[in-house]
């Protein structure tokens, strides 16, 4: 299985450069002179390390039907689900590259490019999903944010929720933060989510999305941390039946696009791709609430047990990483702006 999909995404990027090398073109811009033609369209690759049938990946296809209709069939887009163009890591790098268009990664994944990011990935900072959803839609908050990833080749599109996590274990329930003692729990490969689950008494370890169901099953890690949505769709749930809402950490997907390719469309044809873009975000949310109590009937009818734990006693370990992980003036600026904006308690 691992073999294949390594030799589909060797295949699939070899396509790629080729049809870059056969355009002349691949933000092979030698003076970055404004000049440049703008594209008239193509049939751009989108990574994402979710199943076909994950919210995401639904309102993802439909955004890729919608700018093809929008665009008379000029700009359309390929999603490949199932981390077939790489993990996350592998992806964001292809995307930088220009040899993969479009990726969706967690803010974790970001944070290893501009520190800045951390701000969003830190646990208690947003207060709700409907909290998450209006800050990092929000312009005047985000927007230097998400350009500053430009000079790596990556600009940020537009942020939705992964959702508020939980932590689950093959033994269980976990109910306080000593219940995690001695734990492996798999964390996506940051530093943040490292002290983050050892903050909660577990040990953090890190590894791609796509590992996770081996792991647990093999016992390498003995539970990992997610929304149900992923809980379920991975099938993590098969290994891991104790489902504790810790609700630790509310995290944050990206869409990252090439920068020199969004470069290249004209104004008209940026304005349609953020219409659409929009129109993603609408699809998106409503999928997601429906997603959730899916997801939650199926791990229960599969003899999943989901706790309450000491939410308490986890959220007085964690508060500390916020003032640890603050370092700069514009992670306090956007820190602050963040929390201005969170709903009156
Ligand atoms: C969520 C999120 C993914 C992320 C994953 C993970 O499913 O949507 O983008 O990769 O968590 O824990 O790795």
């Amino acid at each position: 299985m691992k073999r294949s999909k390594t030799l589909s995404i060797a295949a699939v990027v070899s396509a790629a450069a080729l049809t870059l090398a056969a355009c002349g073109g691949g933000g092979d811009k030698a003076d970055g002179s404004d000049g440049a033609a703008a594209a008239d369209g193509k049939t751009l690759r989108l990574a994402i390390n979710q199943t076909e049938d994950y919210p995401s990946t639904v309102a993802l296809t439909s955004f890729g039907e919608n700018l093809s209709e929008a665009t008379d069939g000029r700009w359309s887009v390929d999603v490949y689900p199932n981390e077939q163009l790489g993990a996350q890591a592998e992806a964001l790098q292809l995307v930088a590259d220009g040899a993969v268009d479009l990726a969706v990664v967690a803010g974790p994944q970001l944070e290893n490019l501009n520190k800045d990011f951390v701000v969003f990935n830190l646990p208690t900072v947003f207060k709700s999903v409907e909290h998450e959803t209006s800050v990092i839609n929000d312009p005047e908050i985000t927007s230097e944010l998400y350009s500053s990833l430009e000079d790596q080749g990556i600009s940020v599109v537009g942020g939705f929720t992964a959702g508020m996590r939980g932590v689950y274990t093959k033994e269980g329930p976990i109910n306080t933060p000593e219940d995690l003692a001695g734990m492996k729990i798999r964390v996506q490969e940051t530093d943040t989510n490292i002290q983050m689950i050892e903050a909660m008494g577990g040990k953090a370890t890190p590894m791609s999305f796509g590992e996770v169901y081996t792991a647990l099953q093999s016992g390498v890690i003995d539970g990992a941390e997610n929304a149900e949505p992923s809980f379920v769709t991975q099938k993590h749930y098969e290994v891991a039946k104790y489902f504790s809402y810790t609700d630790h950490l509310i995290n944050t997907d990206y869409l990252v696009i090439n920068s020199d390719l969004l470069k290249s469309m004209s104004e008209d044809d940026q304005k349609i791709f953020r219409e659409q873009w929009d129109g993603f975000l609408d699809e998106f949310n409503g999928l997601w609430e429906e997603s959730i109590s899916t997801a939650i009937d199926e791990a229960k009818a599969a003899g999943v047990t989901f706790t309450e734990p000491d939410k308490e006693a986890f959220a007085e370990k964690l508060a500390p990483l916020v003032e640890k992980n603050i370092t700069n003036d514009t992670q306090q600026k956007l820190l602050d702006a963040t929390r201005a904006a969170a709903p009156a308690a």
